[in-house]
């Protein structure tokens, strides 16, 4: 052994049990942590696909050619891992699990990449539809506690897509600064009411690889019509979802998994005057009491 770096017994070749066999055996010679506990799964999970599918050499760089494609389309302006993310449906299932509700609160869903921080606080009954292009919709809402108690001076944000199905902030040249979003107070019985337009369905960017995965299994990357709200109240946890149009014939494909039952809603036809189209919504957001600790 003269001139070799000693090994884990002195002089002697490593004892079977000294030999790590798998990255699973090295971590577990780690001191436990969340980063060792949640690898040692993940390679675990990973290896065992490997072996169940047999993996060969050139599709295993295939996977990673085409990940490294999904890194090289993420920037400032563009996430396509999140993209990723959503179309798989993890992004909801993460969503789901860190916001457990009852059966009578109003569900949880994604915020998506459209929302704004920033947007002005508008007097209740008033318009977001500052080009007053498409549709007019009247949205008249409640927000309440479990037990169908108001809950008053509640703020709620809400944004939507243009009858075109696009953000304002995905076109500042063709849309006014904020159009189409807003923040209102609800009054002291929890009502707010705002008018509006009829959103549009629309697909997410499929010109990247996410848009490539999803043609090659003939899936699409339409969101059916919704309106985006959150409201914030004390005492109360923030409620982050989506009102959907019942009738978008996307409705049951939505590319980021984010319909349920409970937020299907009627964007009922109202008579006009002159006889021009108009819709109204009645939404009734229920919020869960804040959770201690
Ligand atoms: C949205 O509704 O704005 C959205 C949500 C998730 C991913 C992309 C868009
Ligand atoms: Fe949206």
């Amino acid at each position: 052994m003269d001139g070799q770096q000693e090994g884990p017994r002195q002089g002697k070749a490593p004892a079977a049990a000294d030999v790590e066999t798998d990255f699973t055996a090295r971590l577990a010679r780690l001191p436990a942590s969340r980063l060792t506990g949640t690898l040692g799964p993940l390679v675990a999970v990973l290896s065992g696909l490997i072996r169940d599918l047999r993996l060969s050499p050139a599709e295993f760089r295939a996977t990673l050619d085409y990940l490294t494609e999904v890194g090289h389309y993420s920037d400032a302006r563009r996430q396509e891992w999140v993209l990723l993310a959503d179309a798989l449906g993890l992004s909801a299932l993460v969503e789901d699990l860190a916001t457990p509700r009852p059966a009578s609160a109003t569900p949880n869903t994604v915020a998506g990449p459209f929302y704004r921080p920033d947007a002005p606080e508008r007097a209740n009954g008033t318009t977001i539809s500052l080009d007053g292009k498409g549709v007019p919709l009247q949205v008249s809402g409640r927000v309440t506690a479990l037990d169908g108690s108001p809950v008053a001076a509640a703020m709620v944000e809400v944004w939507q897509a243009s009858g075109q199905g696009r953000y304002e902030n995905q076109e500042p040249d063709h849309q006014p600064e904020n159009n189409l979003r807003g923040r209102f107070r609800a009054d002291g019985q929890g009502r707010f009411a705002f008018a509006s337009v009829m959103p549009g369905g629309y697909a997410l960017p499929s010109d990247g690889p996410v848009g490539r995965l999803m043609a090659a299994l003939g899936l699409c990357l339409e969101r059916p019509a919704h309106i985006h709200f959150r409201v914030s109240a004390p005492g109360h946890e923030r409620l982050t979802t989506q009102i959907f149009d019942r009738a978008h014939p996307a409705i049951g494909r939505d590319a980021v998994f984010g319909v349920k039952s409970e937020l299907l809603a009627d964007f009922r036809a109202v008579p006009s005057p002159g006889g021009q189209e108009r819709r109204a919504l009645d939404v009734t957001l229920v919020l869960c009491p804040q959770r201690q600790g």
